[in-house]
């Protein structure tokens, strides 16, 4: 068997390009989103081979997952299209990953006992172990999911070698309510994407502010500003795929929280501080993303500031808000080097300049500069590294990758 590289609708410049992933399904009501799984990695540059167990075609039959992927599915040991007949052999060898979506409760009872009694289970068995990761996104009944039982042969397959990617929580197809659902596919994918990267990160502590603030005039109104917080939740999401934990302080914004991420919602300028604070001690490294704002109102009105006739707009007085990005600079664990302070610069001119007066000012190693109204809510960007030796552009590309380059870059000064 040789890798086909030219599956339909690849994207070979996509996370997952140059991966060849074995998507092995067994009996669950959740193999209808393994078809949407499919066919998200192929998105993202995957070759996709699908191997199916006799039950999980009881709910989707082999014909969706062969159009999906572009390759005929295996389902039994016993293929004669292998001219060797081993199957389970000539699969397992060429996969970058086995990755069973869905894992029902009894296929992960059977690979724990190392039954090998179908071609799926077979071909886990037989694969090899160092070379080739398991991973396992189990779906099941949410009574299922917490039985001892099967608690037991999940903590016994993660000391085995496999990667539990977790259930999700919510309405089960049952009609009950919990956890065991299958993680939905862009979950999953995140996590696919997150395994393979390189954990440039482990053992490091990420805290991430992101997004506008609010500050708040009466009970209805406020100042804020456009930032979308699209930068630090990528910034997020590249830290927490290169190993580190995260925690991403985010103003008010509807973006979905990344995988793996812990997330603090705040809203105004202070309250960013203050979840900041509480935070900074076990961090490693602090990313300041946030587009903070600058002043307050001095006292937020306890009621709805109303017309009172007379034509004259009401009269505001501001206070200036904390800067937290200085605040950390400044602190014995950022000057003797255990803390790593990242500042970006949102700037409409003189980019190179202002970034390079603003990092001095901030007390920072590294300032990240970028033209604010040309990236306000878009999904890409171009940046301007600037550091005490000089500045280094990154071209524009999605605020993602960007992410990626600039989690490389920081991972470099932590050495
Ligand atoms: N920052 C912060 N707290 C503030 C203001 C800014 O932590 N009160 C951080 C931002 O998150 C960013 C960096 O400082 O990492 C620079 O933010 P920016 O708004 O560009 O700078 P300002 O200090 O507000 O300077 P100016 O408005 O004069 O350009």
């Amino acid at each position: 068997m040789t890798k086909q590289v030219n599956d339909p609708g690849s994207d070979p410049g996509g996370d997952l390009a140059g991966k060849h992933v074995v998507l092995g399904l067994s009996g669950g009501i959740a193999c209808y989103k393994a078809a949407e799984l499919c066919r998200a990695l192929i998105k993202e540059g995957a070759t996709v081979q699908v191997v199916m167990t006799e039950a999980a075609e009881q709910f989707i039959t082999a014909v969706t997952l062969q159009a999906l992927s572009g390759r005929s599915v295996y389902t039994s040991q016993w293929d004669s299209r292998e001219a060797n007949n081993m199957a389970h052999i000539n699969l397992s060898r060429e996969a970058d990953a086995i990755l069973v979506a869905p894992c029902s409760a009894d296929f992960m009872a059977k690979l724990l006992h190392g039954g090998a009694d179908d071609l799926l289970s077979l071909m886990c068995l037989a694969r090899p172990i160092d070379k080739v990761p398991l991973l396992l996104a189990p779906a099941m009944n949410r009574q299922m999911w917490a039985h001892p039982a099967t608690q037991r042969n999940m903590a016994q397959l993660q000391a085995d070698g496999a990667t539990i990617l977790g259930v999700g929580t919510g309405f089960q197809a049952c009609g009950e309510t919990g956890d065991g659902r299958m993680l939905e596919p862009p979950e999953l994918l995140e996590d696919i994407v997150a395994f393979f990267t390189p954990k440039l990160l482990a053992g490091q502590q990420v805290l991430v502010t992101a997004g506008p603030t609010y500050e708040a005039i009466d009970p209805v109104r406020g100042i804020t500003n456009l930032s979308s917080g699209k930068m630090g939740f990528a910034m997020a999401r590249a830290a927490r795929e290169a190993g580190a934990q995260v925690t991403l302080v985010a103003g008010p914004v509807s973006l979905p929280t990344p995988r793996g991420v812990t997330r603090i919602d705040v809203k105004s300028a202070q309250n960013m501080l203050e979840a900041v604070l509480e935070k900074a001690p076990a961090a490693t490294v602090f990313i300041a993303t946030a587009a903070v704002a600058d002043w307050r109102p001095a006292s937020a009105a306890e009621r709805k500031i109303k017309k009172d006739g007379s034509g004259q707009a009401p009269r505001l007085s501001f206070t200036e808000n904390p800067d937290i990005l200085a605040t950390l600079a400044q602190s014995p664990r950022a000057r003797t080097g255990e803390l790593l302070c990242v500042g970006f610069a949102a700037e409409s001119h003189d980019l190179e300049g202002n970034a390079q007066a603003k990092r001095q000012r901030k007390g920072v190693p590294l300032l990240v500069g970028n033209i604010g109204p040309a990236t306000f809510g878009r999904d890409d960007n171009a940046l301007l590294l600037v550091d005490a030796q000089g500045s280094r552009e990154l071209p524009r590309a999605s605020k993602l990758r960007l992410a990626r380059q600039l989690v490389a870059d920081i991972a470099g000064r932590l050495k």
